[in-house]
C-alpha cells in the first residue's frame, strides 16, 4: 500500500518553497515531504539550508536545499529550472520568503526600506514570474505567505506594512490574471506565529502563538481542495489574544 497521498504509479507531485531552512517554510516543507511530494528549499545561507534539507530528507526522498535570494531574479530562474530538471515538473510554488524591520518612519533606514520591499514584494513577484512557464505546463497551485500586517497598519510598520499590503494586493492580481491559465492562487495572512522572524527564538513563552506546523497543516489541506473550488485568500489569527 503506498504510505503517501498520490495515486499508485503517479509521479511524485513537487513544491518550491523559499525560506524554507526555518520556520513556516520548514515546518511546511516537513509536511509535504510526509505527504509524498518532492520538496526544494531555499534560503540565502548555505550551510543552513543545506542543514535543513538534509534533516528533512527521508530514506524515500531527497529533499533538496538551494541558495537562492529572492531579490535576484536570475537566480530563481536559474532554482526554478534545476527543480523542473531535478523532479520532472513543478506542482506547488510557496512564495514564503519574507523579512522584517521594524521602526517609527523618523528612524527607518533607506537600506531598511529596500531590504523589506526587495525581499516581500519585489521577490514574491520574482519568484512568481519565474515559476509561471513551470506552473502553466502542470496547471499547478500558487500559496503566498501576506500578513495581517498586509491589511491592519501599525506604528513603526512603515516598511513591512507596506510591503505586506503590496503582496496582498499583488496576490489578489495573481490569482486574477492567473486563473485562466488554470493556476491557482492563495494568499495567506496570519497573525502571530512561533518563528525565528526578525531574529526571534521560539520559547515557551510562544504557546498563545500560531505554530508554523499548524500553516503548514493549512497548506496540505488546500492541496487536497476539490480542483473546482479555491479559498484565495485565508486570514487566521491565535485563537487567544496573546495574555488572555
Ligand atoms: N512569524 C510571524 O509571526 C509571521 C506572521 C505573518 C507572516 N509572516 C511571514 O511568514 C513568512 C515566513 O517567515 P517566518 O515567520 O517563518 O520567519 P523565519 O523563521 O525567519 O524564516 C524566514 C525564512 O526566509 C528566508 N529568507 C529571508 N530572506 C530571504 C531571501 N532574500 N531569499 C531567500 N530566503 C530568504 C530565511 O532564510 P535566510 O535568512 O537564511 O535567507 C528563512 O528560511 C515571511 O514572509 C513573514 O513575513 C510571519
Amino acid at each position: 500500500m503506498p504510505t503517501t497521498s498520490t495515486t499508485l504509479n503517479a509521479p511524485a507531485k513537487s513544491v518550491f518553497i523559499t525560506g524554507g531552512s526555518k520556520g513556516i517554510g520548514y515546518a511546511t516543507a516537513q509536511t509535504l515531504v510526509a505527504e509524498g511530494y518532492q520538496v526544494t528549499i531555499t534560503s540565502r545561507n548555505q550551510s543552513e539550508v543545506e542543514e535543513a534539507a538534509q534533516k528533512l530528507s527521508t530514506p524515500q526522498q531527497h529533499v533538496r536545499g538551494v541558495v537562492c535570494d529572492v531579490r535576484q531574479y536570475a537566480e530563481l530562474e536559474q532554482a526554478v529550472q534545476d527543480h523542473v530538471a531535478a523532479f520532472g515538473g513543478l506542482d506547488v510554488l510557496f512564495v514564503n520568503a519574507g523579512v522584517g524591520r521594524f521602526a517609527p518612519i523618523q528612524d527607518l533606514s533607506p537600506e531598511d526600506w529596500q531590504a523589506v520591499i526587495d525581499t516581500n514584494l519585489t521577490g514574491a513577484f520574482y519568484t512568481v514570474k519565474a515559476a509561471i512557464p513551470a506552473l502553466s505546463q502542470s496547471k499547478g497551485y500558487v500559496i503566498t505567505l501576506s500578513s495581517l500586517a498586509g491589511k491592519n497598519p501599525f506604528a513603526g510598520g512603515a516598511a513591512y506594512n507596506a510591503s505586506k499590503f503590496g503582496l496582498h494586493g499583488l496576490s489578489e492580481v495573481m490569482m486574477l490574471d492567473l486563473r485562466p491559465l488554470g493556476i491557482k492562487v492563495t494568499q495567506i495572512m496570519p497573525g502571530s506565529v512561533a518563528t525565528h522572524f526578525n531574529g526571534h527564538i521560539p520559547n515557551e513563552e510562544d504557546r498563545w502563538k500560531i505554530q508554523p506546523e499548524d500553516i503548514a497543516q493549512m497548506i496540505k489541506d488546500l492541496l487536497k481542495m476539490p480542483a473546482r473550488t479555491l479559498p484565495s485568500k485565508i486570514e487566521v489569527r491565535p485563537a487567544q489574544p496573546k495574555g488572555s
